[in-house]
């Protein structure tokens, strides 16, 4: 596509240049004809005068011309010029003279701004070519506004071509973009896709194992183990119903059908709730959790299911993208008529260029083949979502390898 879009706009600027150079060749020509006709219009002029004012002497002067002023003025000239040319549709301001190189006279000159041009680029035509007793005089013409003449003729071609060419081209790009754009999304589509089959497949298998064991007559289970089983089934059944209220929160969340329940909720018991739940996982790690609660009013308006989820999602991530000893902080202070709540971790950190894209769905940071963490890419859009619906804000500061801090900025009441 691109070498053909490259040699059609070649072919094109190759029409144009051929069109402006039979252009050309057309004014000269119109040019030539022109001052041909002056020409000889001037050496009528000047033999009638000649024969009226005096048949004898002119008899006499026959191969020696009348002085110009004598028989044409410099207006005359001017208009007999501008009316040949206007006939031939050469419609541009012109500069004319006449000169005698041999004595390097200007003999008529309409403005004597030119000489340079005039001799320099000027057309030449010879005045009374058979007077062959004076040396030869030129009647001189120039054109100061011939480019741009010829330019306006090809305007509207120009201007076509240059509309069509950008349309082209932003088609072009726009088609390459959407197509490069699909693609990504289709890879992502498909990734979590692999990841959604894995991560459903273990509580499953797990979930089967045991209702395989308890339906198995020839094990004679005491209660207890009975009582281990069935939890083991419960608590597998949990993680796939949160896992399936996940994927599916999204869709609801794509949808605009997000409901919200408001009421006042307390920031920092939320945020207490969320570390008892995951401390086990950060401590099994052998990292740590450490909070400070430096807002003093902590209380806003918001969902409280939703703002749960904000958290744990945002801790989760610090714990999960954080491979050896997480250090985690999480802080609060008041401002802005509302809470500032910073989440930072020591973990692998974000470049610069994902930074944008990690709040899309489905988008998690490539990290070559296989992602040693699981996830379906969903938590962050998720927490984005709420984040607006409360009318906050969230932003990020990242470095690879040096750990990541999440800013959120949630109001004490939510204003329309
Ligand atoms: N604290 C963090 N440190 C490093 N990378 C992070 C952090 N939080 C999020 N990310 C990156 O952003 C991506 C998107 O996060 P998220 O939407 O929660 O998806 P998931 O956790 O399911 O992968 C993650 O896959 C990860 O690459
Ligand atoms: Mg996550």
């Amino acid at each position: 596509m691109t070498i053909a879009l490259i040699g059609l706009m070649g072919i094109q600027i190759y029409w144009i240049q051929s069109a402006s150079a039979i252009k050309e060749a057309n004014f000269r020509r119109s040019v030539n004809e022109s001052m041909v006709k002056v020409v000889q219009k001037v050496e009528r002029m000047e033999k009638n005068k000649a024969l009226a004012s005096n048949q004898y002497e002119s008899m006499l002067n026959f191969n020696r011309h009348l002085p110009y002023d004598s028989f044409i003025t410099k207006v005359e000239m001017d208009s007999l010029i501008s009316l040949q040319l206007n006939m031939r549709g050469v419609d541009t301001r012109f500069e004319f003279c006449i000169y005698k190189p041999e004595t390097q006279e200007f003999i008529m000159e309409n403005s004597p701004n030119f000489r340079k041009e005039l001799i320099e680029k000027g057309n030449a035509f010879v005045l009374f070519q058979a007077d062959i007793y004076t040396s030869p005089e030129y009647l001189l013409i120039y054109f100061p506004r011939e480019k741009q003449f010829l330019l306006t003729e090809l305007w509207g071609m120009l201007l076509i071509s240059i509309i069509l060419i950008i349309v082209i081209v932003y088609s072009f790009t726009y088609t390459i973009t959407t197509i490069f754009r699909q693609k990504r999304l289709s890879e992502m589509k498909n990734d979590f896709i692999n990841n959604m089959t894995h991560e459903f497949k273990t509580p499953i298998s797990t979930i089967s194992l045991a209702c395989e064991a308890l339906n198995d007559k020839d094990l004679r289970m005491s209660g207890e183990t009975l009582d281990s089983y069935l939890s083991v089934i419960q608590e597998e059944n949990k993680r796939l119903a949160g896992m399936a209220e996940k994927i599916l929160q999204t869709a609801v969340i794509d949808k605009g059908q997000l409901k919200m329940n408001r009421e006042k909720i307390d920031l920092h018991e939320i945020i207490t709730d969320v570390i008892k739940n995951l401390r086990i996982q950060v401590e099994i790690k052998d990292g740590e959790i450490i909070r400070k609660f430096g807002a003093t009013k902590s209380r806003i308006e918001g969902d409280k299911v939703h703002v749960t989820n904000l958290v744990y999602n945002l801790l989760d991530n610090a714990n999960k993208y954080s491979p050896r000893k997480p250090l985690i902080r999480i802080s609060t202070e008041n401002a802005n008529n509302g809470i500032v709540m910073t989440i930072e971790d020591n973990g692998i950190g974000i470049g610069k260029n994902e930074q944008k894209k990690i709040f899309d769905k489905l988008y998690r940071v490539p990290t070559g083949n296989i992602h040693e963490v699981r996830g379906f890419g969903l938590g962050l859009s998720y927490v984005k979502a709420i984040v607006e619906e409360h009318h906050g804000k969230i932003s990020l500061e990242s470095e690879v390898n040096r750990g990541t801090k999440f800013r959120v900025f949630l109001p004490f009441i939510i204003r329309e």
